[in-house]
């Protein structure tokens, strides 16, 4: 952890692949220690290859080595994958009452491209976890449902993305236009998600992204 601390605030402060110059007094104020521990933990991060260092007069010339970028890197990886895993974390909330009309209209096209009858509607849930859906979904490749005309109505095409609800299958739907910020996920599914799951506005919902 103070390994991980002092070469983050290393990476900040210089420009990465530059040096800084410092003062003991200085970095310590920083990072909240006293002197004396922070110059342990540059004696040890200089042991281990970290850093290279240079006193000239009061200042310490600090640089992270290539282990040291390595290791953010590395560190930035597994964070991520911790991460991203495909877990959405939201909580139901009400919509327009829209969802059922056009639930219905696609309902041929849902079967044929999802391989379910989709229960006539859509369960609304505001994202918790990550920001938005863009970042759960920005790897995962959507299932394009095209769009068509019908009694002169133009419907357009709907990109689905296939989630399963707490072990239900179901997919997350985003009309190419649509009114919905992307705080908001519109879930569809065969069965009717709120008695089956036993769900009410603001209950907690996962979605698992299937790849
Ligand atoms: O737009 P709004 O959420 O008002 O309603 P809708 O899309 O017409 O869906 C009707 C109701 O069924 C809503 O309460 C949805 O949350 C719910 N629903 C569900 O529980 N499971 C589904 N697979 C689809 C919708």
């Amino acid at each position: 952890m103070k390994k991980l601390k002092l070469i983050l605030h290393l990476a900040k402060n210089g420009e990465i692949g530059g040096k800084i110059r410092i003062t003991l007094r200085e970095l310590a104020k920083d990072l909240g220690v006293s002197p004396q521990t922070v110059l342990r933990w540059l004696d040890e991060l200089e042991k281990e290859g970290y850093i290279a260092r240079e006193v000239e007069g009061k200042k310490t010339c600090i640089e992270l080595t290539e282990k040291a970028l390595r290791f953010l890197e590395g560190l930035c990886e597994e964070l991520s994958e911790v991460l991203h895993r495909g877990v959405i974390i939201g909580e139901v909330v009400s919509g327009l009452g829209e969802g059922a009309y056009y639930v219905k209209q696609y309902t041929p096209l849902i079967k044929e491209y999802l391989g379910f009858e989709p229960y006539p509607g859509t369960l609304n849930v505001r994202i918790i976890f990550p920001k938005t859906i863009f970042d759960a979904l920005y790897n995962v490749k959507p299932v394009l449902i095209p769009g068509f005309v019908k009694n002169g109505r133009t419907f357009g095409d709907v990109k689905a993305y296939k989630v399963k609800i707490n072990g239900i299958e179901g997919a997350i739907v985003l009309p190419s236009r649509t009114i919905h910020p992307p705080k908001i996920a519109e879930v569809m599914a065969p069965v009717y998600l709120r008695k089956e799951l036993n769900l009410k506005d603001g209950s907690r919902i996962k979605l698992k992204v299937m790849e």
